[in-house]
Protein backbone atom coordinates (compact mmCIF):
# COMPACT_ATOMS: atom_id res chain seq x y z
CA UNK A 1 0.00 0.00 0.00
CA UNK A 2 2.84 2.92 0.91
CA UNK A 3 5.11 1.07 -1.41
CA UNK A 4 4.88 3.30 -4.52
CA UNK A 5 8.22 3.31 -5.97
CA UNK A 6 8.63 6.40 -8.48
CA UNK A 7 7.53 5.76 -11.78
CA UNK A 8 9.39 1.82 -11.60
CA UNK A 9 8.15 -0.50 -14.62
CA UNK A 10 4.41 0.59 -14.82
CA UNK A 11 4.25 -0.73 -18.93
CA UNK A 12 7.91 -2.32 -18.78
CA UNK A 13 9.19 0.88 -20.23
CA UNK A 14 12.39 2.33 -18.77
CA UNK A 15 11.88 6.13 -17.62
CA UNK A 16 15.43 7.65 -17.98
CA UNK A 17 14.45 11.08 -16.51
CA UNK A 18 14.52 9.28 -12.99
CA UNK A 19 17.72 8.61 -13.20
CA UNK A 20 19.18 12.17 -14.47
CA UNK A 21 20.56 13.70 -10.39
CA UNK A 22 19.68 17.03 -9.92
CA UNK A 23 22.19 19.31 -8.04
CA UNK A 24 21.99 22.70 -6.76
CA UNK A 25 24.92 25.49 -6.90
CA UNK A 26 25.80 24.74 -3.43
CA UNK A 27 26.18 21.03 -3.61
CA UNK A 28 28.56 21.54 -6.73
CA UNK A 29 29.97 24.09 -4.56
CA UNK A 30 31.54 21.50 -2.37
CA UNK A 31 33.65 20.00 -4.89
CA UNK A 32 36.48 22.47 -5.69
CA UNK A 33 39.38 20.43 -4.44
CA UNK A 34 41.81 18.38 -6.58
CA UNK A 35 40.72 15.38 -4.94
CA UNK A 36 37.30 16.40 -5.50
CA UNK A 37 36.52 18.38 -8.57
CA UNK A 38 32.85 18.79 -10.37
CA UNK A 39 32.83 21.42 -13.45
CA UNK A 40 29.43 23.02 -14.75
CA UNK A 41 29.21 23.22 -18.78
CA UNK A 42 26.02 24.34 -20.32
CA UNK A 43 24.00 23.13 -17.31
CA UNK A 44 25.71 19.79 -17.20
CA UNK A 45 27.58 18.45 -13.83
CA UNK A 46 30.50 16.63 -14.43
CA UNK A 47 33.10 14.59 -11.99
CA UNK A 48 36.35 15.38 -13.42
CA UNK A 49 38.91 14.62 -11.03
CA UNK A 50 40.11 11.74 -12.37
CA UNK A 51 40.66 13.98 -15.51
CA UNK A 52 42.67 16.68 -14.37
CA UNK A 53 46.01 15.25 -14.74
CA UNK A 54 45.19 14.03 -18.51
CA UNK A 55 43.79 17.62 -19.81
CA UNK A 56 46.26 18.89 -22.78
CA UNK A 57 45.22 22.05 -21.40
CA UNK A 58 46.95 21.27 -18.09
CA UNK A 59 44.51 20.83 -14.70
CA UNK A 60 45.33 24.92 -13.52
CA UNK A 61 43.16 26.00 -15.68
CA UNK A 62 40.41 23.21 -14.31
CA UNK A 63 41.18 23.46 -10.82
CA UNK A 64 40.17 28.04 -11.45
CA UNK A 65 36.95 26.57 -11.93
CA UNK A 66 36.83 23.47 -9.90
CA UNK A 67 33.19 23.68 -8.48
CA UNK A 68 31.78 26.70 -10.92
CA UNK A 69 30.20 27.00 -14.43
CA UNK A 70 33.14 26.55 -16.76
CA UNK A 71 30.72 26.93 -19.73
CA UNK A 72 32.36 29.87 -21.05
CA UNK A 73 36.09 29.33 -20.53
CA UNK A 74 35.39 25.76 -22.16
CA UNK A 75 33.87 27.22 -25.60
CA UNK A 76 36.55 30.15 -25.31
CA UNK A 77 39.25 28.00 -25.72
CA UNK A 78 36.77 26.47 -28.79
CA UNK A 79 37.53 22.58 -27.82
CA UNK A 80 36.92 19.70 -30.33
CA UNK A 81 34.35 17.43 -31.22
CA UNK A 82 36.79 15.18 -29.57
CA UNK A 83 37.12 17.05 -26.41
CA UNK A 84 33.24 17.19 -25.99
CA UNK A 85 32.82 13.71 -26.57
CA UNK A 86 34.78 12.91 -23.67
CA UNK A 87 32.58 15.10 -21.27
CA UNK A 88 30.30 12.29 -21.50
CA UNK A 89 31.90 10.08 -19.65
CA UNK A 90 32.50 12.53 -16.73
CA UNK A 91 28.74 13.05 -16.21
CA UNK A 92 27.27 12.92 -12.85
CA UNK A 93 24.30 14.88 -13.45
CA UNK A 94 22.27 18.20 -14.52
CA UNK A 95 22.32 21.67 -12.70
CA UNK A 96 18.48 22.15 -10.77
CA UNK A 97 16.72 24.43 -12.60
CA UNK A 98 16.34 27.14 -9.95
CA UNK A 99 20.61 27.80 -10.40
CA UNK A 100 19.99 27.80 -14.33
CA UNK A 101 20.78 30.96 -16.05
CA UNK A 102 17.83 32.58 -17.97
CA UNK A 103 18.72 34.83 -20.87
CA UNK A 104 16.09 34.95 -23.40
CA UNK A 105 13.03 36.91 -21.17
CA UNK A 106 16.04 40.24 -20.86
CA UNK A 107 15.63 40.52 -24.74
CA UNK A 108 12.23 40.57 -24.39
CA UNK A 109 12.83 43.20 -22.08
CA UNK A 110 14.51 45.43 -24.04
CA UNK A 111 12.05 45.13 -27.51
CA UNK A 112 8.75 46.08 -25.39
CA UNK A 113 11.04 48.99 -23.93
CA UNK A 114 11.34 50.62 -27.31
CA UNK A 115 7.27 51.07 -27.51
CA UNK A 116 7.67 54.61 -25.17
CA UNK A 117 9.74 55.98 -28.16
CA UNK A 118 7.04 55.67 -30.65
CA UNK A 119 5.87 58.74 -30.65
CA UNK A 120 9.40 60.77 -31.03
CA UNK A 121 9.77 58.65 -34.42
CA UNK A 122 6.66 60.18 -35.98
CA UNK A 123 7.16 63.90 -33.73
CA UNK A 124 11.07 64.59 -35.40
CA UNK A 125 10.23 64.35 -39.11
CA UNK A 126 7.03 66.25 -38.32
CA UNK A 127 8.67 68.76 -37.30
CA UNK A 128 11.29 68.37 -39.95
CA UNK A 129 8.57 68.98 -42.79
CA UNK A 130 7.02 72.09 -40.71
CA UNK A 131 10.89 73.67 -41.11
CA UNK A 132 11.02 72.87 -44.67
CA UNK A 133 7.93 73.86 -45.54
CA UNK A 134 8.66 77.56 -43.79
CA UNK A 135 11.59 77.81 -45.42
CA UNK A 136 10.63 76.98 -48.08
CA UNK A 137 7.46 79.52 -47.70
CA UNK A 138 10.06 82.41 -47.31
CA UNK A 139 12.45 81.30 -50.20
CA UNK A 140 9.02 82.22 -52.25
CA UNK A 141 8.31 85.29 -50.50
CA UNK A 142 11.83 86.46 -51.20
CA UNK A 143 11.89 85.62 -54.88
CA UNK A 144 8.68 87.44 -55.44
CA UNK A 145 9.93 90.64 -53.80
CA UNK A 146 13.12 90.70 -56.03
C1 LIG B 1 35.99 18.63 -18.44
C2 LIG B 1 36.04 19.52 -19.35
C3 LIG B 1 37.14 19.59 -20.38
C4 LIG B 1 37.56 18.63 -21.24
C5 LIG B 1 37.00 17.21 -21.44
C6 LIG B 1 38.66 19.21 -21.98
C7 LIG B 1 39.38 18.55 -22.96
C8 LIG B 1 40.39 19.11 -23.71
C9 LIG B 1 41.04 18.48 -24.83
C10 LIG B 1 40.72 17.08 -25.36
C11 LIG B 1 41.96 19.34 -25.31
C12 LIG B 1 42.87 19.15 -26.53
C13 LIG B 1 42.44 20.03 -27.67
C14 LIG B 1 41.05 19.69 -28.16
O1 LIG B 1 40.77 18.51 -28.44
O2 LIG B 1 40.20 20.62 -28.23
C15 LIG B 1 41.89 20.52 -24.47
C16 LIG B 1 42.70 21.63 -24.64
C17 LIG B 1 42.62 22.77 -23.87
N1 LIG B 1 41.73 23.02 -22.85
FE1 LIG B 1 40.33 21.74 -22.18
N2 LIG B 1 38.88 20.49 -21.55
C18 LIG B 1 37.98 20.76 -20.57
C19 LIG B 1 37.81 21.93 -19.87
C20 LIG B 1 38.58 23.05 -20.05
C21 LIG B 1 38.39 24.30 -19.36
C22 LIG B 1 37.29 24.60 -18.35
C23 LIG B 1 39.37 25.16 -19.79
C24 LIG B 1 39.65 26.57 -19.45
C25 LIG B 1 39.48 27.14 -18.32
C26 LIG B 1 40.18 24.43 -20.73
C27 LIG B 1 41.29 24.92 -21.37
C28 LIG B 1 41.99 24.28 -22.35
C29 LIG B 1 43.11 24.86 -23.07
C30 LIG B 1 43.71 26.24 -22.83
C31 LIG B 1 43.49 23.92 -24.02
C32 LIG B 1 44.57 24.10 -25.07
C33 LIG B 1 45.83 23.45 -24.70
C34 LIG B 1 46.86 23.64 -25.78
O3 LIG B 1 46.50 23.63 -26.98
O4 LIG B 1 48.03 23.80 -25.42
N3 LIG B 1 39.67 23.15 -20.88
N4 LIG B 1 40.94 20.37 -23.52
Amino acid sequence: MGEENHTEKTNGEIVPESDVKYYTLEEIKQHNMSKDTWLIIHDKVYDITSFLEEHPGGEEVLLEQAGADATESFEDVGHSTDAREMLQQYFVGELHMDDRKKESPKEIFITTSNESSSWTTWLIPALAAAVVGLMYRYYMLENKSS
